[in-house]
This record gives structure tokens, C-alpha cells and sequence, in this order.
């Protein structure tokens, strides 16, 4: 059941698709003061606090204090408290259970058990919002309410199931083909390669430096008969410049954000000073939108967007002021105070949240100060190529993956789970987060596999791509200046490789999985609890996840390691694998268990009962034969199994579901 308040007069975030009337009573659960701003929950000694989408910590939230406020931090750790997304629904479970959505798009904190254990306390800066308490048998059931009233999730293509390498610092057509070719000559299946900003004209949005890539559409043609897609970056600002078709329109029909004088708002990102347009207003959506017809028309058919929290090195305000400060301090002997201040100043130039208070949007003719929507930029800019594909490509998907996001925006596209370190931490985050993605509505995701910043080591390469594996979303990604982290760089290739052929081998178990997650509103990835739910081991596993209903995920998330202990449920099967062809298999009883694994050895387990398909080797999506599919699992298992043409935007679930 779903029973929905509203406080004030809230913005339309368009996070809700379903009509859900109005409640009026008192809201269930919570005590809600200081002027319908706060929201207190007393919980209760064992309950587990689930959800929050893109964040730090664990897959039980409790413990922690987080903000929504979607944030452009590549140096996140176990003491941040936003990331890329805000995502604010959560899920209580434990002697009462509910879940709960606080759909308001400005900053809101939620500190479940940081002050003080007992208490579940969400704040919010502002009292205008609508709140959805939902409840339900079980904690499935309440998501899956939950995901309905969402809307359905956005659907990619297959090919983008397939393996990808991107790295920041691809610079010319060249250097694009060096990684086809290395991928060829160690055999590494391969189905896309990302442009990041070296491709565009001095980073401007829509154009290509066709010094470095003389004919990006000869390229794609190239790579696509190769089986690889091309997959271009595109950033929220437009770089101001005269000439520059992009930005000339957004001034002559008024598309930008403005400031606090009504003036084109200045902040800086790579291009240098930008506008940022005002995607909040339909007729600027729709203009940049159209903008992706410029790639589509060479053929391109998927895209990153990015830097749309909006992320912003500087603005021109700030700057100005700074610059003047440090002029004045420079001419001083610099004391502890003074040094201190230079320090902070200087720092406290980019990503700074106070300029989220100086800039403003046009919302059906109304001023609004751009931190009361702040999370929905990302969103919104999402949703402008999204509609845009629509208009220009009815039947065909288009890959589509953005940044920042609020919930509606996975109906938009997928997501990425921003910029992330090569660090063993954020491989273990990378899977917690991957349940309450799923809760939110974003099945298509995947994190920086490796690693984006600092320097992977091959021993993280390999154990990362163990868990990649099983993610919608496959991407090699780093940043430029780290270590090159493409998989032939290391000496193990060949074993990484294999890993590789296993992701291609699972494509028909992963792509079913996916496909009937999104078409019932069900969750791909899920906490152990969601399914043992009277087994307060599993409510208590934090390094292990189911996916679809057959398959646990066990990853090694430490460096050195020999092995891990594994919680497992109930009895189920061992697969260990080095290659698609060399697969042991061993039934294990319910109970702690300590899995040695070698490096180059995935260990994943089948549930009791249960088996899931296997394709042959293949080196890309479209060369994957599902005719002939072998099984991995429990003999007399059936397996329900989605499949389809995966580009046309046909999906009938009856149709394409057989039992096998
Ligand atoms: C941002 C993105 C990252 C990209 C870089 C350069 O940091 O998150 O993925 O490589 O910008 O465009």
C-alpha cells in the first residue's frame, strides 16, 4: 500500500509517474517538526536500514550520516557523505517495515543512527516536498510498489552488455585504433570504446577536433564492422564563445541558467567559462537534445553525459573575489591565519556548494534558486537526450548513461557510479551499491571497473572484473595521468582475457536477468536478506549480493588475498572457473565456508535448484551465439529465460520468455 503527504508547495520532480491521491492524516511512523522540515523515526535494536541509491557505506545503512546533494567528489571515502546521485528512498526493516520516499530535489540529510543509534532523522532545508510511505508483506514487495509508481527503468541496448575500454586521454583517431588493435591481438573481446573529452574541439559539446579525428564518421564505420561501438562523452556546460553555434543559439533563444542580476550565469568547467543551459525549462531540453543529432547522424549510438551535478571548477564570481584576496595576501608576510585562509580560499575555488546558491532557473516562468533543484540537473539533462532519441531513433536504443541522477532519471538512462579510485575499498562499494541502485530504479549501471583515479595493480585489475562481470554496465575506465589500466598493459592479459570470454559466456543469463528486472519492476541485484529473510546471518552479510534468483556473488575485495569466508544460506553449488571451458563444480552446505581462490579463479555459487545458461566464447555481442546455450547449475533445473533482438525497443515479456 502507498499513501502519499505533501508539505507546502513542492516543486514537480517528476520522480512519481503514477497518480497516487493525496493523504491528508498525520504521516505513519514518523514524527515530523521544525515546521515540517524534520522527520524522526525511533528504530528499533535489529532494524536494517536499506537503500539511498549511489552512496558510501554499506548495504545497511545505519551507522552514518549522509546528504543528498548530488556532489562531484573523485575522492570519496568511508567519511563522505554524497556522491554523484541522490536517491532518497529508503527502506526500513526490522520490527516494523515501510519504505519511504522523500521526493524533494534540494539538500536533505539523513542521519540513521549517527547521533544517537535509536534514531532514523532526515532533514530537510526547506518544508516544501512530498513524502511516499509505503508498506507491504515483504521487503521485494514494498520495492517493487516502490519501482511501479517510478515508472519503468531504462532498457540498453545489448551491445552495451558487452566489454568496454575507455580511458581519458585517447587523443587522437590513432590512439582509438591502438586499442582495437590490441584487443584483437590478444584476443580480448571487446564491444565499445569510449571518447572521452580529448575528442571534442577544445572540449566543446557537439563538435570534433578533426585535427586528432579527421572523420569520426569514417571511424565508427570502421570500428562498427569491427564490432565495436564509439561511445562519446558529452558535459552540461557550453563553453562560451563567439562562432560557437551551440552557445549562439542557447543566448538568441535564452536557454541558460541566470545569475542573481538575471545575467548568463559564468562558471568554468574544461572548455574554460561556460553556461550552464537551464534544463529545468522544456524548450532548452529540447534544444540540446537536438543537439545529438550532430554524433547520431555519423552513426554514433551511445553516450556518457557528465559534469551534470552540475560540477564547476570555478565561477567567474568566486574566482574574482579569490584572485583579489590572494592579491592582498601576497603582499603580506603570510602568518599561520593568513596562510591558512590563502590555503582554504584556493581550494574552496571548485565544486563549491555556496555557488549552487548563486545561479537560477526558469520554471513555467518562475525565478527558482537552482539548490532547491539542485539534484535534478543531472536528470534533467538525461532526460533531454533521452527524448531526443525518442524523436530521432523510434525504434532503436540508444546507450545512454549519465553522471548525476534523482529517481525519474532511470527512466532516462542508466548510470555510472561516478569517478571512484583503484582502491580495494571502492571495489567492495561498488557491489554494496548495487541493491539500492536497483531499489531506486537504476538497473543499468556499473561502477569505473579498476578503478578511475589512482594506479590499479594487476591483482585488482583481475579481482575487480571478477565482480564486473555480473554488472549490466562493463567499462575500464581511468583517468588520465594513472597508470594505463587496458587489460594487455599488465602481464596476467592472458588471464584477464579468459575472464573476459566468462563475462561474454554469462551475456544470455546477464541480459535475461536485466531485461526481467526492468519489465516487473523487479530488482536484478539483491541484499541475501531480500530472499532469507528469517536468517539473521544474511541480514547481516555486507560482502556478498544475490543476482536475478540463482546466482550469489562472493567477490575478493582484498589485496593478497587466498581466499574469503562465505556465508552461504542454504546449499548451494560452487563454480569455480579460470576459463569458460574449465569450470569445477562442488555442492556446498548452508554455513560459513572459507573458498580459497587463486587470482586468476572466479568463485560464484548457484543457488539450490537452480541453473543458468552459458554461451560459447565469443569476441563481441553481435558474434554471441544463443541458439546452442549449455548450463551451469542443478539437473533437473528449469530456467526462465528473456531474450530478444536486443536493439529494436520491442519488449514483450510473454512473447520473449520461455521456460528452459
Ligand atoms: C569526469 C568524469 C570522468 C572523465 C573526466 C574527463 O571526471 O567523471 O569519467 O574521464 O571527467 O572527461
Amino acid at each position: 500500500m502507498i499513501t502519499k503527504y505533501q508539505y507546502g508547495n513542492p516543486i514537480e520532480t517528476d520522480a512519481v509517474v503514477k497518480d497516487i491521491p493525496l493523504s491528508y492524516g498525520k504521516l505513519p511512523f514518523f514524527n515530523v517538526t521544525n515546521g515540517n522540515t524534520t522527520f524522526s523515526y525511533v528504530l528499533s535494536e535489529n532494524d536494517i536500514v536499506y537503500g539511498l541509491g549511489e552512496q558510501v557505506r554499506g548495504i545497511n545503512k545505519r551507522g552514518w550520516k549522509y546528504k543528498s546533494y548530488n556532489f562531484d567528489n573523485p575522492n570519496h571515502q568511508e567519511d563522505t557523505n554524497s556522491l554523484y546521485g541522490a536517491h532518497n528512498f529508503l527502506l526500513i526493516s526490522g520490527e516494523k517495515m515501510f519504505g519511504v520516499f522523500f521526493d524533494y530535489a534540494g539538500l536533505i540529510e539523513f542521519d540513521i543512527g549517527y547521533t544517537d543509534h535509536k534514531m532514523l532523522i532526515v532533514t530537510a532545508d526547506d518544508e516544501n516536498m512530498k513524502v511516499y510511505i509505503l508498506t507491504g508483506e515483504t521487503e521485494l514487495d514494498i520495492v517493487k510498489q516502490f519501482r511501479e509508481i517510478i515508472g519503468q527503468s531504462y532498457i540498453a541496448p545489448k551491445w552495451a552488455f558487452g566489454y568496454g575500454q575507455s580511458r581519458w586521454g585517447y587523443k587522437t583517431e590513432e590512439d582509438i585504433r591502438e586499442v582495437a588493435d590490441k584487443h584483437e591481438k590478444y584476443n580480448i573481446p571487446l564491444d565499445s570504446i569510449y571518447l572521452d573529452i580529448d575528442y571534442m574541439e577544445r572540449y566543446k559539446d557537439f563538435t570534433v577536433d578533426t585535427q586528432r579525428f579527421k572523420d569520426l564518421k569514417k571511424l565508427q564505420e570502421e570500428m562498427l564492422k569491427r564490432g565495436i561501438h564509439l561511445v562519446p562523452i558529452i558535459d552540461a556546460g557550453v563553453k562560451i564563445e563567439k562562432g560557437y553555434a551551440v552557445y549562439e543559439e542557447g543566448i538568441k533563444y535564452d536557454y541558460f541558467c541566470k545569475d542573481e542580476d538575471g545575467e548568463n550565469f559564468v562558471g568554468a568547467v574544461w572548455p574554460g567559462r561556460v553556461h550552464f543551459p537551464d534544463f529545468m525549462k522544456p524548450e532548452t531540453r529540447r534544444w540540446f537534445g537536438d543537439q545529438y543529432a550532430v554524433l547520431l547522424d555519423m552513426g554514433i549510438d551511445g553516450f556518457w553525459n557528465d559534469m551534470n551535478e552540475p560540477a564547476i571548477f570555478y565561477t567567474q564570481k568566486r574566482l574574482e573575489s579569490v584572485m583579489r584576496r590572494v592579491n592582498e595576501l601576497s603582499k603580506q608576510n603570510m602568518g599561520i591565519d593568513e596562510f591558512f585562509e590563502f590555503k582554504g580560499l584556493v581550494e574552496g575555488i571548485s565544486n563549491n556548494i555556496e555557488d549552487y546558491n548563486t545561479f537560477f532557473h526558469d520554471i513555467n516562468g518562475k525565478k527558482v534558486a537552482h539548490k532547491k533543484v539542485h539534484n535534478l540537473y543531472g536528470y534533467q539533462m538525461t532526460r533531454a537526450a533521452y527524448e531526443a532519441f525518442d524523436r530521432m531513433e523510434k525504434n532503436k536504443r540508444i546507450l545512454m548513461f549519465s553522471r548525476s541522477s534523482y529517481i525519474g532519471a532511470h527512466r532516462y538512462g542508466g548510470i555510472w557510479h561516478g569517478d571512484n579510485k583503484s582502491w580495494w575499498s571502492h571495489l567492495l562499494m561498488n557491489m554494496q551499491m548495487l541493491p539500492a541502485l536497483n531499489m531506486a530504479g537504476f538497473i543499468f549501471s556499473g561502477a569505473d571497473t579498476c578503478g578511475f583515479g589512482s594506479n590499479a595493480t594487476e591483482d585488482l585489475v583481475m579481482r575487480w572484473l571478477q565482480l564486473s562481470i555480473f554488472t549490466p554496465l562493463m567499462r575500464n575506465h581511468s583517468a588520465i595521468g594513472t597508470r594505463e589500466q587496458e587489460l594487455y598493459q599488465f602481464q596476467n592479459v592472458a588471464d584477464t582475457k579468459k575472464i573476459i570470454e566468462i563475462r561474454y559466456g554469462l551475456i544470455p543469463y546477464i541480459y535475461s536477468e536485466y531485461m526481467k528486472a526492468v519489465l516487473n519492476n523487479d530488482m536484478m541485484f539483491k541484499p541475501l536478506a531480500f530472499d532469507f529473510r528469517d536468517d539473521i546471518l544474511a541480514k547481516a552479510t555486507e560482502d556478498q549480493i544475490l543476482l536475478g534468483n540463482e546466482v550469489m556473488i562472493t567477490p575478493i575485495y582484498k589485496q593478497n588475498a587466498i581466499g574469503r569466508y562465505v556465508y552461504l544460506p542454504e546449499e548451494m553449488m560452487m563454480v569455480r572457473m579460470t576459463s569458460l571451458d574449465q569450470v569445477e563444480t562442488k555442492i556446498l552446505s548452508k554455513g560459513h565456508h572459507y573458498i580459497q581462490a587463486k587470482l586468476n579463479e572466479l568463485v560464484f555459487f548457484i543457488r539450490h535448484g537452480k541453473k543458468i545458461p552459458i554461451a560459447k566464447k565469443a569476441k563481441n555481442t553481435a558474434e554471441l551465439h544463443t541458439q546452442k546455450l549449455l548450463f551451469l547449475g542443478w539437473k533437473d533445473a528449469s530456467y526462465l529465460y528473456y531474450e530478444d533482438d536486443g536493439i529494436s525497443r520491442k519488449y514483450d515479456l510473454e512473447k520473449n520468455t520461455k521456460i528452459i
